[in-house]
């Protein structure tokens, strides 16, 4: 073809969903097809992001062959999900690797979760009520929303700490922060949930919100002990988080494959919020149940009395 000839674009196939758009345009690339995802997905926040059908293009003349990778694709994607029934192991995501991806992601994080996910955390807050004088720990705070309401409502006697594994998500918080003069009252560090850097007896409270469900589950058991063991007697913990409980419909099943298959664009799979906490040794006192597309669980819950 002479080089400076234009190229017809056209229309390869509709995604499920954009996580799938996603996995064949990586696959499509990675064969040297040059390609194009149309659909404003990465806008759509979670609440949206089943219903989206994104769109694959090709230049005319990689056509057939971008529909041979697709399917060989799929073939192997089908191999992988009979692998993963049979109990083989998944590629998992580095600390290395989910610290990077949220770096990147920290500067636009609110404009993809706001939306849908405020109120949760709204509702979250509210469930965890904090009070003037509290030691109250966020982990994985994000761009830190709620720790702006948590350092108003314990005031200037109470602590507010915040735990978060991306210096990104640290800066963009701390700049919110600033902004609402609260600097001084909340003490932000870096650091991995499973392995809290706070003292035993330490905290009143703990929150996580759209966190605990990025965690393997072998792991989330060592985030909630870690939970146990900082919290002081009568503690409590609120978590919010997508939940699989008492669903088991085609968006759950889409975001659990889209994890599956492409970890480093969908980091986080539905839990039963309240069983997992149950499961640590949490006396579970409430559940509150949203829709945000996904489900939500939004669970409160004590550490276990005499612990
Ligand atoms: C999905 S975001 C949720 C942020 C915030 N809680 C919200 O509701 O928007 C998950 C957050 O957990 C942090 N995170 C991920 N892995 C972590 C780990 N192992 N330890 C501490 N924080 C972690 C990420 O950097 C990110 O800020």
């Amino acid at each position: 073809m002479n080089e400076t000839q234009t190229r017809e674009v056209v229309r390869l196939t509709e995604a499920p969903n954009p996580a799938l758009a996603h996995i064949w345009e990586e696959a499509l690339l990675d064969e040297g097809i040059e390609c194009r995802v149309v659909g404003d997905y990465l806008n759509a926040g979670l609440g949206d992001i089943g219903s989206l059908r994104p769109e694959i293009w090709v230049h005319e003349d990689d056509l057939e062959r971008a529909r041979e990778i697709i399917a060989e694709h799929e073939r192997e994607a089908a191999q992988h999900r009979d692998e993963e029934a049979s109990g083989a192991q998944r590629m998992l995501r580095s600390r290395e690797q989910t610290r990077g991806f949220y770096n990147k992601i920290s500067s636009f994080y609110d404009s993809l979760s706001d939306v849908a996910e405020e109120p949760i955390r709204r509702a979250a807050l509210e469930l965890l009520d904090p009070q003037p004088e509290e030691r109250i720990l966020e982990i994985g705070f994000g761009t830190g929303r709620c720790l702006v309401s948590l350092a108003r409502a314990v005031g200037p006697e109470g602590k507010v700490s915040g735990l978060d594994l991306s210096e990104g998500m640290i800066k963009v918080a701390g700049e919110n922060l600033a902004v609402s003069g609260l600097t001084q009252a909340v003490q932000l560090q870096r650091g991995d949930a499973t392995e809290l850097p706070y003292a035993d007896g330490s905290m009143d409270a703990i929150l996580m919100t759209f966190t605990l469900e990025l965690f393997e589950p072998g792991e989330r058991e060592k985030v909630l002990k870690e939970c146990q063991r900082v919290l002081g007697l009568g503690g409590r913990i609120v978590v919010a988080g997508l939940s699989k409980e008492g669903e088991d419909g085609i968006l759950v099943r889409a975001y659990e494959w889209g994890h599956q298959h492409f970890p480093n664009f969908l980091d986080c799979r539905p839990i039963r919020v309240g069983q997992v906490l149950a499961n640590a040794g949490f006396q579970v006192s409430r559940v509150e149940r949203r829709n945000i597309g996904l489900p939500v669980e939004i669970v409160q819950a004590d550490k276990a009395q005499g612990e």
